[in-house]
């Protein structure tokens, strides 16, 4: 049963993955005050990585102070402090045979003023999420659009975010362009609507996820990884597709193939929709134009799940169940039958409860 491809190692430049199996990126909201997340929660992460995850990815990290928030407690690595908070933790990740990677955003329109130092809400265009924030019962803030000045401030907080993990030993550093969040919304027409060198074109609409690349890039030695998180769904406004076509898809995939990137990870609500109205799922899609490994994510809960989205990817992600699961890679390798995992008992997650 172990020598399948869920089981085999793999190797992106000089970094080892010792299986296929990773967890996802998931928002804890557990840093109140100084940004650094909770020592449960740092502990669930090399948790993680000692019971056979080979890599582990924390939380979205908020790449400035003043409007990349989107809810509350959020952390950052942007301080001395939070660099050593994290150190002996990507250590134990990496004692343990595993990968570590830190993932970062800027939330843009999906910010909330009131957690953000600069109380502003800055997006491409000013186009206000539809429902009302979950958090707050409230509407959206319809966002300010963004000037060339604050473009530039923007692409600064991920390359001082990029400094700070790799100051802090990650293997990797992922840049978050997935689920509706900044770079997410200069990359979709529908909330990017700007009429400048950063918005229209498929090229004008990439240019922001391209000189946040580039710049975080000339900060990220070699060997370390980069990686680039893109989805065709958002946490706002979810019903909405943000490309209009797969060409738009493809076209921001080749764009993203082009640039100095070790992977590139494929959001979805499950792996197994059909990608536009194509008969691919999104990696078989996304494959057609790049050879850079794919990392794919959504609805893998069993090893079934797991080696079927494997097929068509590198590496295989899970959210829920091992957020709810420690010893779900056991249990994969043990063929044990296990059910989808539901949002609303993802909820925990945002409690001040221990996760085992
Ligand atoms: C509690 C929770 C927090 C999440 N936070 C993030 C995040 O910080 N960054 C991110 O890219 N995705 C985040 N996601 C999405 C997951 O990474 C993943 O894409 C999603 O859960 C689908 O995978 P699954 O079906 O295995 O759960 C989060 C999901 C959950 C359940």
């Amino acid at each position: 049963m172990d020598n399948n491809k869920l089981f085999s190692p793999f190797k992106i430049k000089n970094v080892l993955f010792k299986n296929r199996i990773g967890v996802a990126p998931m928002t804890r909201v557990s840093s109140p005050g100084d940004s650094i997340p909770r020592k449960d929660v740092l502990e669930f992460l090399v948790r993680r990585a000692r019971n056979d995850v080979s890599l582990v990815y924390t939380e979205a990290i908020v790449t400035d102070y003043e409007s990349a928030q989107g809810y509350p407690n959020q952390s950052r690595l942007l301080t001395q402090r939070q660099i050593d908070a994290w150190r002996p933790v990507v250590k134990a990740i990496q004692d343990a045979g595993s990968v570590a990677v830190m993932q970062m955003f800027h939330c843009g329109r999906m910010a909330w003023p009131e957690i953000n130092p600069a109380g502003r809400v800055i997006a491409p265009s000013p186009v206000t999420a539809k429902q009302d924030n979950p958090l707050t019962g409230q509407p959206y803030t319809k966002p300010d659009e963004m000037s060339r000045f604050d473009i530039h401030h923007v692409i600064n907080g991920f390359v001082e975010t990029a400094k700070g993990a790799v100051e802090a030993g990650f293997d990797g550093i992922e840049i978050h362009g997935a689920h509706g969040y900044l770079i997410s919304q200069f990359l979709s027409p529908y909330s990017n609507r700007r009429s400048d060198d950063y918005g229209g074109s498929d090229e004008n609409r990439f240019r922001l996820a391209r000189e946040i690349l580039r710049a975080v890039k000339a900060v990220v030695p070699d060997d370390r990884l980069l990686i680039f998180r893109i989805s065709n769904w958002g946490v706002a406004d979810a019903p909405v597709s943000l490309f209009d076509s797969k060409e738009q898809w493809l076209q921001m995939i080749k764009y993203l193939d082009a640039e100095a990137l070790d992977a590139i990870s494929v959001s979805t609500m499950n792996f197994q929709d059909r990608a536009f109205e194509t008969d691919l799922n999104m990696a078989q899609l996304t494959r057609k134009v790049t050879e850079k490994p794919i990392i794919i994510c959504g609805g893998i809960y069993d090893r079934i799940t797991a080696d079927n989205a494997l097929q068509d990817a590198d590496m295989v992600l899970s959210g829920k169940s091992l957020l709810l699961n420690p010893g779900w890679v056991a249990d994969i390798r043990e063929n044990k039958p296990l059910k989808p995992r539901t949002g609303a008992e993802a909820d925990v997650a945002y409690t001040e409860e221990a996760l085992p």
